[in-house]
């Protein structure tokens, strides 16, 4: 981390007297006490990832875990107090096959190299990688492109042995990725939802019938559909056409990549009018349908800030804002799950998880800042549910409250102004009122960096730094600041600055 010349004068502001303070200036916050009607409830679960299946070893290791991802990842469980969603999975997973007789962990045929479309085998040096992480939730996505269903037997068999607790480690199988792509590619142009409702059924039913291990009929994610599913792809559809038939359905997943090639970090991704309308219009309807057939929890199983949108869009401060935001507006969709995209190499991923000769080095990037944000918004109390709050006239100013059983316990207020490192910085002040009479203090966490929204470095979360120097485990001084309250507001008042994020938590006694 860089020295900064304005480090002092930051520390500075984060609490003022009032009296130094331009009344008019502060932006009101007055969060119910209680959970109002429409607060949706936030599944302990909600955090996870998404591993490519080719950069699986990367991320778990093979024969030796790899100690930096394992570090990062358990900050993650220890906040939540619940284990970690991992969904192994992606393109490459779909077009692999498994050879229990192969000591590399993968090879390919590169004659007949594709991108992430390559027919892949991997060995049982990567099925070892599942033996690695404590804590952690596993959706096993299977190979279903190249419809080898005894191989995917096979390969599920395999990864359940390698898992510490086997069965226990296994939250759903996932039976391929991204089939609206396969019309004209892994399949006949006129494939269509009827068509993969059947087949998806039959190999569902097929594993149970092989995998003793599987107790039960709900073990399996269903859709997986690619950003952008268009119609007859949708969940609706896929409903329609009966995939439910035999009961084998758990969760519905699609995926989600907020920007692309070309787009710019501010108008993009710290816009939250654009996260909210890109989203709705995306998922609403797919939402819905999921609820109100049996109810089914509607997750993203792949996300990630832009696809090939280049570094700054998934390593920067302006990302993990993003990242805060998206989550928490996910939560207020009734989302039950999001899992971030990791892949060796690429744009969006919270870590590289190891140095790679001509390509980046082993770090933690800037998304993940904003996880481990929100995996101190969900913390360990439980029966957490969360509503957003109004914006009191500024658009780039949003927060969220947080209330357990009921009762509310955080606020989340994301400054999404971009900030450019050469101006002054613009400080808003945080009226936060009509708090309870029985609250008597609240503790407050910063998400910043003392460069602009694109800094790639010195990113922090309430002073913490997660490195690869510190082989994954948080670094620096704790830098929350408990303020005591009076009349309903805290003493002193809270500033936020343009391309930050605040957490305010309830202390009670
Ligand atoms: C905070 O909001 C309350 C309630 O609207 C108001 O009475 C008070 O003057 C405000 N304080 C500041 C510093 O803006
Ligand atoms: C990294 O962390 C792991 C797990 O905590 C530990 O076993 C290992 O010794 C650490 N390595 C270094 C270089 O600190
Ligand atoms: C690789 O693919 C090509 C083209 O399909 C095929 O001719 C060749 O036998 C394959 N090689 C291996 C090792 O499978
Ligand atoms: C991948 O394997 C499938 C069958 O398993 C085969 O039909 C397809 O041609 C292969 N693709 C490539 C690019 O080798
Ligand atoms: C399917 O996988 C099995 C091993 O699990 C293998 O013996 C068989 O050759 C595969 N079939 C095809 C068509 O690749
Ligand atoms: C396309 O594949 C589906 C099964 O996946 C099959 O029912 C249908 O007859 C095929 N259509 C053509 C034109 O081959
Ligand atoms: C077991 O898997 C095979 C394919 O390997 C399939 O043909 C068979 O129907 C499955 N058995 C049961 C009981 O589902
Ligand atoms: C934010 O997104 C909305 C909706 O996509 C768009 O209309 C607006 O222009 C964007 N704002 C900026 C500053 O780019
Ligand atoms: C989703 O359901 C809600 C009510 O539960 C309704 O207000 C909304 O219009 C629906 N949206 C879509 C796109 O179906
Ligand atoms: C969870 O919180 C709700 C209020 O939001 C309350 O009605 C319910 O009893 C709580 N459930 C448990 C198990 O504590």
């Amino acid at each position: 981390m860089r020295t900064h010349p304005r480090l002092s004068c930051i520390l500075l502001s984060l609490v003022v007297p009032y009296q130094n303070v331009l009344v008019a200036a502060a932006i009101r916050i007055s969060p119910p006490a209680s959970a109002p009607d429409g607060a949706k409830s936030v599944s302990q679960g909600f955090l996870g990832f998404g591993i490519e299946g080719r950069s699986f070893a990367d991320y778990a290791g093979t024969e030796n875990a790899n100690e930096f991802s394992k570090n990062l990842l358990s900050t993650f469980s220890s906040k939540t107090g619940v284990p970690v969603h991992i969904r192994v999975g992606g393109t490459t997973t779909d077009h692999s096959k498994f050879d229990p007789a192969q000591t590399n962990q993968a090879t390919k045929n590169t004659t007949t190299e594709n991108g992430l479309r390559t027919n892949i085998t991997f060995g049982t040096p990567w099925v070892e990688g599942f033996k690695h992480w404590d804590n952690v939730l596993y959706t096993l996505q299977v190979p279903f492109a190249r419809k080898n269903l005894s191989n995917a037997i096979e390969l599920v068999r395999a990864c359940i042995n390698a898992m510490p607790n086997q069965v226990q480690d296994l939250e759903a199988i996932e039976i391929g990725n991204e089939p609206n792509l396969y019309p004209g590619a892994d399949r006949n142009a006129s494939y269509s939802p009827a068509n993969y409702a059947r087949e998806w059924d039959s190999f569902a039913g097929a594993m149970l019938g092989n995998i003793s291990r599987l107790n039960g009929k709900e073990w399996f994610q269903a859709m997986a559909f690619a950003w952008k599913a268009n119609p007859p792809w949708t969940v609706e559809n896929v409903f329609d056409a009966n995939i439910n038939r035999d009961g084998f359905v758990k969760t519905v997943s699609q995926h989600y990549y907020q920007g692309r090639k070309g787009d710019s970090l501010t108008n993009v991704l710290m816009n939250h009018t654009n996260t909210v309308s890109t989203m709705r219009s995306a998922f609403q309807a797919a939402i819905n349908s999921s609820h109100s057939h049996g109810n089914t929890p509607f997750v993203l199983g792949e996300v990630g800030s832009a696809l090939e949108g280049g570094f700054v869009l998934g390593n920067s401060l302006g990302a993990a804002l993003w990242t805060v935001d998206f989550m928490l507006h996910s939560m207020t969709m009734g989302i039950k799950r999001v899992s971030m995209q990791l892949g060796t190499n690429f744009d969006f991923p919270s870590w590289q998880p190891i140095t790679v000769a001509n390509g980046r080095p082993a770090a933690v990037h800037g998304n993940f800042y904003g996880q481990v944000f929100v995996a101190d918004f969900i913390g360990k109390e439980g029966n957490l549910s969360i509503t957003a709050l109004s914006t009191d006239g500024h658009p780039n100013v949003v927060p969220y409250a947080g209330y357990n059983s009921g009762r509310l316990s955080k606020v989340a207020i994301i400054d999404l102004q971009a900030y450019d490192d050469d101006d002054d910085r613009p400080t808003r002040d945080i009226n936060l009122t009509g708090l309870d009479d029985g609250i008597q203090r609240v503790r407050v966490g910063r998400l910043t960096a003392l460069g602009g929204s694109t800094t790639q470095e010195g990113v922090t979360w309430a002073g913490k730094q997660w490195t690869k120097a510190s082989n994954g485990t948080a670094v620096g001084p704790d830098e929350t600041v408990v303020l005591d309250v009076k009349n309903g507001s805290p003493v002193g008042i809270v500033t936020i600055r343009a391309s930050e994020a605040l957490l305010v938590e309830i202390v009670r006694e």
